[in-house]
């Protein structure tokens, strides 16, 4: 399948990005930079137009999500808008009872823990069949629409959770700690598990299968607490989901991300998974990631979310390293090792792209 003519990949909008040559494998002018969070807490101007509405409210207003990606690209220059929306949208435009609790994160009506609860999940229909979710997601495309209208040269990343991260949210209901309500069903009720996340992987594929054909040049898959599992359970359990969603666009010329924080020792088999590119955490040096790929692909990040409360030369001292390490992988997109903590300076975010755009 081809991409709308109005794409910016068909348009020559964003031949040019810093972002896609380097999750091309090649050496932009300088180096992009982004940063996972990017849109937020730490923002005043975020605070200000998300005042009287909830959560998922902002995120299925297509003006106002449009508004806020935009905010930190105006702010900072960045190389890359982050689509500004949340893992749980797609659940809460199936129907499914969710809402995101500020200061705790997603909380669910009703946890799912049997069979008949899987069954009990809204069904999701097909691309483009006009039912209730393919219909529910038009307030997601229209505000990619309106976002890549602005952004002009500047590529839009879409993303979703990853069915593991979607699926251990639905089992405990809530954010949890060690996730060892999902790590038990997965291992005690194995066809439960693998019902839900054939759920949750069809919901995250066409999630991301719609802000790509709006408009979005790349998408990253976020896994969040895939890096709770040893290696053998994420192959046997999560992989395969992992893959679905990432296959729901693999038809679609745009780079594929893919990010679990505490996800060192799974990056093999999460690039496996179907990744053309890999966000590393803060734990494991760029160089060595590398290795560990064969230099197989290009990294993103890993700007230690710690450092950006430390006095100004500790950060750019550690930036710098960042960039070398980096320099030993097939193309490198700078971020932090996770998202952006909500009481960040955003003048030490500016100094990040001020460096990185003058030495990388
Ligand atoms: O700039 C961006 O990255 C914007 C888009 C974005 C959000 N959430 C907005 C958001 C993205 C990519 C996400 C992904 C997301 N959401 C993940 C994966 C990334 C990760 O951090 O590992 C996860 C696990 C969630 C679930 C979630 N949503 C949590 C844990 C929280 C925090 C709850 C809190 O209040 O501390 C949210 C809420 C959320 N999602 C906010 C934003 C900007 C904060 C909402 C607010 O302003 O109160």
């Amino acid at each position: 399948m081809q991409l709308p003519e109005t794409h910016p990949l068909r348009t020559g909008a964003v031949a040019d990005a810093p972002l896609l040559a380097a999750l091309r494998g090649e050496n932009p002018a300088h180096r992009p930079v982004w940063f996972m969070r990017q849109a937020g807490r730490s923002l005043p101007e975020y605070l200000e137009a998300r005042k009287g509405t909830t959560m998922l409210e902002s995120c299925l207003d297509p003006a106002l999500a449009a508004e806020i990606t935009l905010q930190p690209v105006r702010r900072y220059g960045v190389d890359a808008g982050i689509f500004f929306s949340d893992i749980v949208v797609p659940m809460k435009v199936a129907g499914v009872g969710v809402e995101i609790a500020p200061g705790v994160g997603p909380v669910f009506d009703r946890p799912i823990r049997t069979m008949a609860d899987v069954e009990a999940l809204p069904a999701l229909g097909e691309p483009g069949d006009r039912g209730t979710f393919d219909a529910g997601l038009d307030a997601i495309r229209e505000a990619v629409r309106l976002t890549v209208a602005q952004l002009g040269s500047t590529p839009l990343i879409g993303f979703a959770g990853a069915p593991f991260t979607l699926a251990a949210y639905m089992v405990e209901g809530r954010p949890s700690r060690d996730h060892l309500g999902a790590r038990r069903l997965m291992i005690e009720a194995p066809d439960v598990w693998d019902a839900l996340t054939a759920w949750t992987s069809a919901a995250a594929g066409l999630f991301l299968r719609a802000q790509v054909l709006a408009g979005a040049s790349a998408v990253q898959l976020f896994d969040s607490w895939a890096g709770s599992l040893a290696p053998a359970d994420y192959v046997a359990h999560c992989q395969p989901g992992s893959a679905a969603a990432l296959s729901a666009v693999a038809d679609l010329p745009v780079p594929r991300i893919h990010f679990a924080a505490h996800g060192s020792h799974l990056l093999r088999p999460m690039a496996d998974a179907g990744a053309t590119a890999m966000g590393v955490d803060y734990r494991l040096p760029l160089d060595e990631a590398s290795r560990i790929l064969g230099g197989d692909l290009p990294l993103q990040g890993n700007i230690d979310p710690a450092r950006l409360t430390a006095p100004v030369e500790v950060l750019e001292a550690h930036v710098l390293d960042v960039l070398a390490r980096g320099a030993e992988a097939p193309g490198h997109v700078v971020n932090l090792g996770h998202g952006v903590p909500p009481e960040t300076d955003p003048d030490m975010l500016q100094r990040i792209v001020d460096l990185v755009h003058a030495r990388g």
